[in-house]
């Protein structure tokens, strides 16, 4: 979808479809949307009228005049204005405007609250991730597609704002599509070296550096407890190390500051000698949904033009039973030399995440960690499908990461990391078990990570709820999400 910035008058703009807003409780059309009307000899308030069109949140309608259709979006109340509002708006009206056969559609900055700037970013946002489809091996595709969308503002200082808007926004929902992409792709056509591969690329398109670290070569690095899941799988893993430098220097005096994201990158959880039941295997293709996060957010932070350095770490393999597969009881030795007794084949990807925590803080020495993993069935029992767990050793951080997600429309709560729960993590054998009882599972396995971010403050997301959907979403078809890329770009972007 191109997307571009139109300083005029909305009934001068051409386009298949315009969408305007309306709160709830404007009955009487306002005058930007009266000159619609009368260009449109009534229609737009006769539709409006026949339908009883109240603007809740969420409502759509349209009329069709002689030379478009015209889609009325609800914005709710005005008071309650908020970027989520309008991204659902957005995403609402497009969608009915794209099934109405419109190929361009115009759309006003939605809304009236909140600068020109944010709305214009959450307009653009709906409209991409609301239309997002995955169609990869269909062979059918769908006839019906928006391929340009114009905002329109015809004001021209606040025209500017809502450019440097939808900029931004186009950014956050490509970023988003395509993590989605990567996650909806099914395991036999993504595997750790496909991964690799578009790390390497995406590196080369947007001006990053990608290293990545053979199986050798994490062997070397003292990478066990990352190769322990490698080892019962006949595809190579692949260590992923992507760098965002920005460009220039950082103001006089001022250091920049240096973050690591880590996703957890499993291209597929078997379960291993564990091995999951059928309808808990069934969706484990998106058990790399972490790591498409982080390829998705570094994509999108040159344009983005982000002050911060940032490093994208992901231990990419997949967990698999097989002869040479790690078995219950064995035990491995982290990077940092830490030995984990396998209490079960199936918390794989903690064991992942270990190594790239010790690699963090002894390669790169950031000034944070985050973490984005499909961690625990625990965390989709306690916050359920549209909501991530928040664990952290360092409460500003989190305090910061929930304003981001908050702002972004992702769902993000915190849980405890109470420290008497460690003990459940005793080994007899080694300095940690990799498992401990299912209450509280998803803290366990913060826990767990905890041990290996050490002193540097870090933050793990545990995305295993509301990174894939099993219907459609407002912002999103059934399948992947993205969730993450939108909340982690705000944090990394403001
Ligand atoms: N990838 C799964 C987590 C998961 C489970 C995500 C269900 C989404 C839905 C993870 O590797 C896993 O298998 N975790 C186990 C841990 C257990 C063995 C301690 C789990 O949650 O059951
Ligand atoms: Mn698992
Ligand atoms: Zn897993």
């Amino acid at each position: 979808m191109k997307v571009e910035i139109v300083a005029k008058r909305l009934e001068e703009v051409t386009a298949d479809a315009l969408v305007v807003g309306l709160y709830t409780g404007e009955t009487k059309l306002p005058e930007r949307l009266a000159r619609v009307d009368r260009a449109a000899q009534g229609q737009l308030k006769r539709a409006l009228d026949l339908e009883r069109f109240t603007g809740k949140a969420g409502q759509v309608t349209h009329a069709h005049t002689d030379s478009r259709r015209i889609v009325v979006a609800g914005l709710g109340p005005r008071a309650e204005t908020t970027s989520e509002v309008l991204r659902r708006a957005a995403a609402a009206a497009v969608r009915r405007a794209r099934d109405l056969g419109a190929r361009t559609v115009a759309a006003e900055v939605l809304g009236d609250r909140m600068t020109a700037r944010q709305r214009a970013q959450a307009v653009v946002e709906g409209a991409i991730l609301g239309t997002y489809y995955f169609d990869r091996y269909k062979k059918e595709k769908p006839e019906r597609t928006v391929s340009e969308l114009r905002i329109v503002e015809p004001d021209a200082r606040r025209a500017r704002e809502a450019g440097d808007g939808a900029r931004r926004g186009e950014s956050f929902a490509l970023a988003t599509s395509f993590a989605r992409d990567l996650i909806n792709a099914p395991a036999n056509e993504l595997h750790p070296t496909d991964l690799a591969r578009a790390a390497t690329e995406l590196a080369k398109e947007s001006r990053l550096e990608v290293k990545v670290f053979e199986k050798a070569e994490c062997k070397k690095m003292g990478m066990g407890a990352f190769l322990g899941v490698a080892a019962g799988s006949e595809q190579p893993p692949k260590f992923i190390h992507v760098t965002y430098q920005p460009s220039g220097r950082p103001p006089a005096g001022r250091k920049r500051k240096k973050v690591v994201l880590i996703g957890k990158g499993i291209t597929f959880d078997s379960g291993g000698l564990d091995l999951k039941p059928p309808d808990g295997m069934l969706r484990m293709k998106y058990d790399m949904a972490g790591a498409a996060a982080v390829l998705g957010i570094m994509r999108a932070l040159p344009a983005l033009k982000a002050a911060v350095e940032v490093h994208g770490l992901i231990a990419a393999t997949e967990n698999m039973p097989s002869g040479s597969a790690v078995r219950p009881g064995d035990v491995l030795r982290a990077m940092n030399g830490t030995t984990i007794e396998i209490g079960n084949t199936d918390a794989e990807g903690r064991l992942t995440l270990a190594d790239g925590l010790c690699y963090a803080n002894t390669n790169i020495q950031p000034d944070e960690i985050i973490d984005m993993a499909t961690l625990t069935g625990a965390c989709v029992i306690a916050l359920g499908q549209l909501c991530s767990g928040l664990m952290t050793n360092n409460q500003a951080l989190a305090n910061r990461l929930l304003k981001a997600a908050d702002a972004a429309g992702e769902r993000l709560w915190q849980l405890p990391l109470i420290d008497e729960y460690r003990e459940n993590l005793k080994s007899e054998v080694a300095d940690i078990n990799n498992v401990g009882p299912r209450g509280g599972g998803a803290i366990t396995a913060g826990l767990f990570l905890k041990e290996f971010a050490g002193k540097t403050p870090w933050a793990h997301l545990d995305i295993a709820g509301p990174a894939f959907s099993e219907k459609d979403l407002p912002l999103a078809p059934q399948g992947a999400t993205g969730y993450a890329v939108r909340t982690i770009l705000t944090y990394l972007g403001d």
